[in-house]
């Protein structure tokens, strides 16, 4: 079994990343320039765009949080969003999810400038994937896309099953990997709440994608023998050994599947890495008007 290491792959990215900056700085020009739109005070959010804005800081890219409180109305957060559109020294910016109730955040993701979206939520982008066309990816997908890339997982006439087909990951990653292109040529399935069977399909995949949001779904009995599994998920489980308090767990049972596999994600330092790392590609793509 080989463990597809995020943490230690995203490093090695930042650095390539922050080796791009620094020329860019040595040459004259503005460091790329990253904002986070923070509302309320949900901590796993906080926890998100602290580390957003640490890995910013690691490479050189130039990152602002902008807080609103959780009453700010949708038509303010509309004008943050028209503001920072306008704003020549911000090259991408995301609104962090999920926005309070009173909130459509439909309409806000809407109302970014698909050239600032380095989230890639926008229904321009996320067109723009469907068709192979150049545009922004959304992190998450797109990270997993590298790890099989630069790990050389073959993926070409393979079975990929995607569990879960939320906006964000699995209706995305179903895309990409369906693509014709490297990685990608899969026949995927992509599984859902209403899916009947869903280990009876699991066992049927040379790549499993696993974005339910449902900790230790996956058990061994569902994973084929020489799988390779990527594990979405990440769950906080209450644990005094730590001081934190908590410790993080995925979808899939790690210890019991494991064994199983070609490769597999570990949680943490799997796919969680490599989201932020392509958040960071993304900033650089969008500094260098490389959009579309
Ligand atoms: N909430 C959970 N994941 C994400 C993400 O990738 N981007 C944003 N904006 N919000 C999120």
């Amino acid at each position: 079994m080989i463990l597809l290491d995020g943490k230690e792959l995203a490093s090695k990215i930042k650095a390539e990343i922050a080796k791009e900056v620094a020329a860019m700085i040595d040459n004259g020009e503005r460091a790329p320039h990253l904002v986070a739109v923070l509302v309320g005070e949900d901590p796993a959010s906080q926890t998100y765009v602290a580390s957003k804005e640490k890995n910013s800081h690691d490479v050189g890219i130039t990152s602002s949080i902008y807080r609103y409180s959780e009453t700010i109305s949708e038509h303010e957060l509309l004008e943050v969003v028209d503001f920072l559109n306008l704003d020549p020294d911000v090259d991408g910016f995301i609104v962090q999810l999920p926005l309070p109730k009173h909130i459509d955040e439909q309409k806000i993701i809407e109302r970014i400038s698909p050239e600032k979206d380095i989230d890639g939520f926008h229904p321009v982008n996320l067109g723009k994937m469907m068709l192979g066309l150049p545009c922004f990816l959304p992190a998450t997908p797109m990270g997993i896309m590298t790890l099989l890339d630069r790990y050389r997982v073959e993926t070409d006439g393979k079975h990929c099953v995607v569990l879960g087909r939320s906006h964000i990951v699995g209706t995305p990653i179903s895309i990409l990997l369906s693509r014709k292109a490297s990685p990608g040529n899969c026949t995927v399935t992509l599984c859902h709440s209403f899916t009947h069977d869903i280990p009876k399909i699991t066992r049927e995949a040379d790549i499993l994608i696993v974005a339910m949001g449902k900790q230790h779904a996956v058990t061994d009995d569902m994973v084929k023998n020489g799988a390779v599994v990527i594990d979405v998920g990440v769950h906080r489980i209450p644990d005094e050994s730590k001081k934190s308090g908590f410790r993080l767990t995925g979808d899939v049972d790690f210890d019991k599947v494991a064994g199983k596999c070609s490769y597999i994600t570990p949680v943490p330092g799997g796919v969680g890495p490599m989201t932020i790392v392509s958040l960071l590609q993304n900033t650089l793509k969008a500094r260098k008007k490389m959009y579309p």
